[in-house]
């Protein structure tokens, strides 16, 4: 179920190119990016709703890697953005998305973050009334057009950290507010015209998609039965799950549009709400399994246990560190070899957390083995840091049996630039 080919060298490739040879052209930590695979994801998902509701769109949660070039494939393949912050919306216009290709769903948003926004001409999916407030005082609302962020109270999500609706999130406006706050948006001046929920990421049930739905219909309708609201789009978000283990299942997403769209038309034929658009707002789906680590194991060592000891980290890809996220790992140069031994595949930061994986049945692993980790394209690369004072590492996309970079990696100046030592500090 993961998206691994071997060719017939028995080493791992993506993109129809071998790894083996990415490395050794491109050096090691790498994240090599499959163009065909965003492509194909993108395309597998819109197919499947747009044959069910004509008036759909995908607005890629572009949180989940925002490489320009990445970016750039989701424009020409005719996406939208959900940007989360205005380092998004600023990304996603420099990428070439029209501001009306840009929903701004931010959380604990700043005055001169939403006027960044607002000047920028994008639409702000306001998630308090808080932020309503403070909007109405920044710009003219008359006539401006809003969506509010509700929490359905559905949550899911593969580790407690990635859910985002229910009694425990910080995110949207409750139920039983939703008509007022609306009726507070038009009394304001504004034109709410849309609503917007996502329950959490990593989902592989479709069973919270279709009661969140079913929930935030109900708000919705609501909403339009009691107050001036016509709704131009209802946004269910993202959180569509893709597998990390062989043996997880694979979402059916033909399946998952059709109960999706049915549930959808369903309501709004029974508020009589006509045909606004629906939106989501996948990331991991579109992007998630298109891309691999590639890291060069350099250390074997028997201690207590046996730790496999590779050239990158939790500075490089967190979501192990931080979630317990499993990443399928496959030595690359000894693709079909089968498992022999259970082992920890450790990073090199100096932190005992640093582990891509724990007790893990892998070939027999030597000094110089490719080590490739899968489904390192949503929330890997993005979330990197410089700790340890480690420079970022370059990217490269494969398209056509050809590799380009299109991330250099940082280099130790990097690390620096935006510090000043004060000049007392300074040694003369
Ligand atoms: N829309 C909103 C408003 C979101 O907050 C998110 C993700 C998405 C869409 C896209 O969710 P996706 O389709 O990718 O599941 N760092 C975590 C995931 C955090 C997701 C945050 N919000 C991880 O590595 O698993």
């Amino acid at each position: 179920n993961l998206n691994l080919k071997i060719n017939e060298k028995k080493h791992a490739e993506i993109g129809g190119i071998d790894c083996n040879d990415i490395a050794s052209e491109f050096g090691t930590p790498l994240y090599v990016i499959d163009e065909e695979r965003i492509r194909d994801n993108y395309n597998r998902v819109y197919n499947a709703f747009s044959k069910n509701y004509k008036n759909f769109k995908i607005f890629y949660a572009c949180k989940a890697n925002t490489n320009l070039a990445v970016m750039r494939i989701l424009e020409s393949e005719g996406s939208s953005i959900d940007a989360v912050s205005t380092g998004e919306v600023y990304t996603a216009l420099k990428s070439g998305f029209t501001s009306d290709r840009i929903l701004f769903t931010g959380n604990n948003v700043r005055d001169d973050e939403m006027d960044y926004v607002h000047n920028s001409n994008v639409r702000i999916n306001v998630d308090s009334i808080s932020q309503l407030k403070r909007l109405a005082k920044i710009i003219n609302p008359d006539g401006y057009k809003i969506s509010f962020r509700v929490n359905p109270n559905v949550g899911a999500g593969h580790h407690k950290h990635c859910i985002t609706g229910g009694p425990m999130s910080k995110f949207g406006i409750m139920e039983e507010e939703a008509v007022e706050v609306y009726k507070l948006a038009i009394d304001l001046g504004f034109k709410p015209v849309g609503m917007h929920s996502h329950i959490g990421s990593g989902i592989l049930n479709p069973e919270p998609f279709k009661l969140a739905t079913e929930a935030m219909m109900k708000i919705a309708g609501n909403v339009f039965e009691n107050t001036d609201v016509d709704f131009e789009f209802l946004d269910f978000g993202g959180g569509l799950g893709i597998p990390y283990k062989p043996e997880e299942p694979i979402l059916d997403i033909e399946n998952f549009a059709k109960e999706i769209t049915s549930i959808y038309k369903g309501k709004l034929d029974e508020y009589g709400m006509g045909k606004p658009d629906l939106y989501i707002e996948p990331g991991r789906y579109i992007v998630g399994d298109a891309s691999y680590l590639l890291t060069r194991v350099n250390t074997v060592k028997q201690s207590y246990r046996k730790f496999i000891g590779v050239d990158s980290g939790f500075n490089t890809l967190l979501r192990p560190s931080m979630y317990e996220s499993y990443h399928h790992i496959v030595v690359a140069n000894k693709a079909n070899e089968k498992a022999v031994e259970n082992v920890d595949v450790a990073g090199n930061v100096c932190e005992s957390g640093d582990l891509f994986a724990r007790d893990r049945p892998l070939p027999k692993i030597d000094e110089g083995d490719l080590i490739a980790i899968l489904n390192s394209g949503a929330y890997a690369f993005s979330m990197s840091s410089q700790y340890n004072s480690r420079p970022r590492v370059a990217e490269v996309l494969v398209n056509d049996g050809g590799a380009e970079l299109i991330r250099e990696k940082e280099t130790y100046e990097d690390l620096y630039t935006k510090q000043i030592v004060p000049k007392r500090l300074l040694k003369d």
